[in-house]
């Protein structure tokens, strides 16, 4: 198979890279990234030379290139994205530019050729769940995105959708939670704060801390794609999340201070950011029972891991921190 991946060279892409190859050693994949701040080649550096890769620098808003690429594949797994929060406050235009009209440009080529179309999205098209109810996102739960960045995706899962029912484009989406794992930029919330302490700054906590994240590490989110891919109902939309207790940002700090034998002093409560989503959590029943998949590790476990290999792989972040800091600054 020939795959097209869009934003390869970002945090969740890069590790799906790394996972297909290793899987599907035969297949050939083609990364389309336009290398925006989020987009970085160190992570595919072990890859990179693989005649079954190639990289090609461009934005998904080119319909040429698109195009040109898209006659090529069997199937596009469609990761390139605006994808921080923080910054869809700040600077929304450039989220509905890339998620929004970017995606349609990718539909619009996979439709003149069919291709088979999966499409990232997130659990945050549904909104907040209220702290004390144990609710859970599923597939049925109406779309009610709050931040800029959430109504964009949830604007491109629609459209999406519509580019199955009306034009029969062989499409699936899958809406996961909060993902971490290895090369996620600085800028997120588990890797800000391991490399806070790294670095020997505090960690800091938007608001009163209790906000909570359905945490998942990006291995089993990668593993859940190749089922959809394989496997998936075309037409349909998967809800992923992680194996989780509710947890909020304050016991993820708690917990990470734990692991790297820290006291809790080191914890500084911020600003908090506007319109902050209170809680997601998201039901795998439906992708559990039609594909067989649930998360494999638990998060404590998962934590220390990704703490080790922050400590580990300085030389991959030490710069973008730096650059990462400077965007909270200006905020
Ligand atoms: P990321 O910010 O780490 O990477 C995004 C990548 O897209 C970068 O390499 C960037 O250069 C590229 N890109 C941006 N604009 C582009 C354009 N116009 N043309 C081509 N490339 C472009 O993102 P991520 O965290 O890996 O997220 C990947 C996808 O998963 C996104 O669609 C996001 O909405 C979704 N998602 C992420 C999470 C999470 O926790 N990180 C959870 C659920 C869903
Ligand atoms: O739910 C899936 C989404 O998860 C993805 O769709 C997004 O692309 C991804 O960025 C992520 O969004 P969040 O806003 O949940 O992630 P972020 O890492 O920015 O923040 C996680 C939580 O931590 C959130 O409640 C805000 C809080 N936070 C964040 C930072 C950066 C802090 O308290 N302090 C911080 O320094």
């Amino acid at each position: 198979m020939k795959l097209l991946i869009t934003g390869g060279a970002g945090f969740i892409g890069s590790n799906f890279i790394h996972y297909w190859l290793k899987k599907h050693a035969g297949d050939q994949i083609i990364n389309l990234d336009s290398l925006t701040y989020a987009g970085h080649l160190e992570s595919l550096k072990d890859v990179s030379h693989r005649h079954h890769y190639t990289f090609v620098k461009g934005d998904i808003n080119n319909s040429e290139l698109v195009d040109s690429l898209m006659s090529q594949v069997d199937i596009v797994v469609h990761f390139a994205a605006e994808t921080h929060v923080d910054r869809s406050i700040t600077d929304p235009m450039i989220f509905t530019r890339t998620n929004v009209i970017g995606t349609q440009t990718l539909l619009e080529a996979a439709k003149k050729y069919g291709t088979r179309f999966h499409h990232i999205s997130t659990d945050e098209v549904f909104g907040a769940l209220k702290l004390e109810s144990k609710n859970k996102f599923n597939t049925k739960t109406r779309y009610q995105p709050n931040s800029p960045y959430s109504a964009s995706k949830a604007a491109s899962d629609h459209l999406v959708m519509s580019y199955h029912t009306t034009f029969g484009v062989p499409v699936t989406i899958t809406n996961c939670s909060n993902n971490f794992g290895p090369y996620q930029d600085t800028e997120k919330f588990i890797p800000r704060t391991i490399t806070n302490l790294l670095e020997g700054k505090n960690i800091l906590i938007y608001g009163d801390g209790k906000y909570v994240r359905d945490w998942m590490h990006v291995e089993d989110h990668c593993r859940a794609i190749e089922l959809v891919l394989l496997k998936g109902k075309v037409g349909a939309s998967y809800t992923v999340g992680g194996m989780n207790k509710d947890v909020s940002n304050l016991e993820v700090s708690k917990k990470i201070l734990k692991i790297m034998k820290l006291p809790e002093s080191r914890i500084d409560y911020i600003k908090d950011r506007p319109g902050h989503d209170r809680r997601y959590a998201v039901s795998w029943k439906k992708i559990n029972k039609e594909l067989g998949w649930e998360p494999k590790e638990k998060f404590s476990k998962r934590l220390k891991q990704t703490i080790d290999w922050y400590r580990a792989n300085e030389w991959w972040w030490k710069d973008m921190k730096v650059k990462s800091e400077d965007f909270y600054k200006t905020k």
